[in-house]
């Protein structure tokens, strides 16, 4: 039984949590900063990092305050150390590491991509390695062998965007506002998917990876022309989207044969066309298919608490020392 109080913070999300071993989540909030960002149509590094300054702390103690618990009773402090913005991902291990210092407490430097990678097993207990996973953000776009803590093996990603970079930019050219992806996603339910006419980047190549740069130009195109309506481009962007995962899942997949399970995490993972899609896959598969709740999809600091609950348990757990760098880039 363990206690381990998460700090997330490499990109718009403020996140603190406390997760223990049996999979509770003991406390969490989440701050987001949409407002801030919203009238620049992205997220603002510098704006970011003083959001994360300004709402840390007080966030920690009220989640402290929420279980009922102090430091102490925490077993270690995990922190997202990359990748991410560099300002905030060093708000959020400096403040780690203060309080790591502080009450004596071990620190666990989390790899963002890591924490994803693992959340799946925070809600699904019945989850065991090895699983295939399709990590969808919106900076990543990969697919990885997960063969244990520490053992990822990347099978694919993208040669340009990221996928939710994708649904971002079309929200971006439908004027939906930022973040976009859960826009596009409600437009696209009163859309027609089969009215534009787009091209599915990669698809029929041999190789699994995956490029979406393409898909936004055309996109861009169709909207351009006048002639479709806003839903109609958005169940359209949606679904050429999800031809090209599923096509890209279907050639990494079909060379594994000692894994039975499709795992799908990160930010687009939350939308529910997507995880439809990737359910019939895996099923076509045999393969079973498990996705977190979509809370736990999009950034939060249950999953890099979860991750520090992974490591600890691990054989050769060793805390992180006390200087260890934030990173800009990390890849796992
Ligand atoms: O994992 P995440 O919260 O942050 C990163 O690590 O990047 O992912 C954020 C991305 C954004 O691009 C956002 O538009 C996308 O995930 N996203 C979605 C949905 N919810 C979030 N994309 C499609 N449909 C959604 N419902
Ligand atoms: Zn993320």
């Amino acid at each position: 039984m363990g206690v381990v109080l998460g700090i997330e913070s490499s990109c718009d999300e403020t996140a603190v949590a406390l997760v223990d071993s049996e999979r509770r989540i003991v406390a969490q909030r989440i701050a987001s900063q949409d407002a801030e960002h919203a009238p620049y149509g992205g997220v603002v590094p510098e704006i970011a990092a003083r959001a994360h300054a300004e709402r840390l702390a007080p966030m920690i103690a009220a989640v402290l305050d929420d279980a009922g618990m102090t430091l102490d009773d925490c077993d270690a402090i995990a922190a997202t150390a990359g990748p991410g913005l560099i300002g905030g991902v060093m708000v959020g291990l400096v403040s780690a590491k203060a309080l790591a210092m502080a009450s004596d407490t071990p620190l666990i430097a989390i790899n963002h991509l890591e924490g994803h990678a693992l959340s799946p097993r925070l809600a699904d207990p019945a989850l065991e390695f090895p699983y295939a996973l399709l990590l969808v953000s919106g900076g990543h776009c990969q697919i990885l062998r997960v063969d244990g803590v520490g053992q990822y093996r990347r099978l694919a990603t993208t040669i340009d965007d990221a996928l939710g970079e994708a649904f971002d930019k079309t929200a971006k050219i439908l004027g939906l506002g930022f973040p976009g992806g859960p826009a596009v996603e409600q437009l696209a339910r009163s859309g027609d998917p089969k009215a534009v006419p787009l091209p599915r980047p990669m698809v029929g190549s041999g190789e699994p990876h995956f490029s979406f740069a393409g898909l936004k130009s055309a996109v861009m195109r169709a909207h351009d022309t006048g002639k479709y309506t806003a839903p109609d481009i958005a169940a359209s962007f949606q679904q050429a989207a999800i031809d090209c995962v599923t096509d890209r899942l279907r050639i990494a997949l079909g060379g594994i044969d000692d894994i039975d399970t499709l795992v799908v995490a990160g930010g687009v993972a939350a939308n529910a066309s997507v995880r439809a899609a990737l359910e019939t896959l895996a099923t076509g598969f045999r393969m079973r298919f498990t996705a977190p709740p979509p809370a736990l999809c999009t950034d939060n600091a249950a999953m890099i608490a979860w991750a520090g609950i992974e490591r600890l348990a691990a054989a050769d757990f060793k805390p992180d020392p006390l200087d260890v760098s934030a990173r800009p880039r990390w890849p796992l």
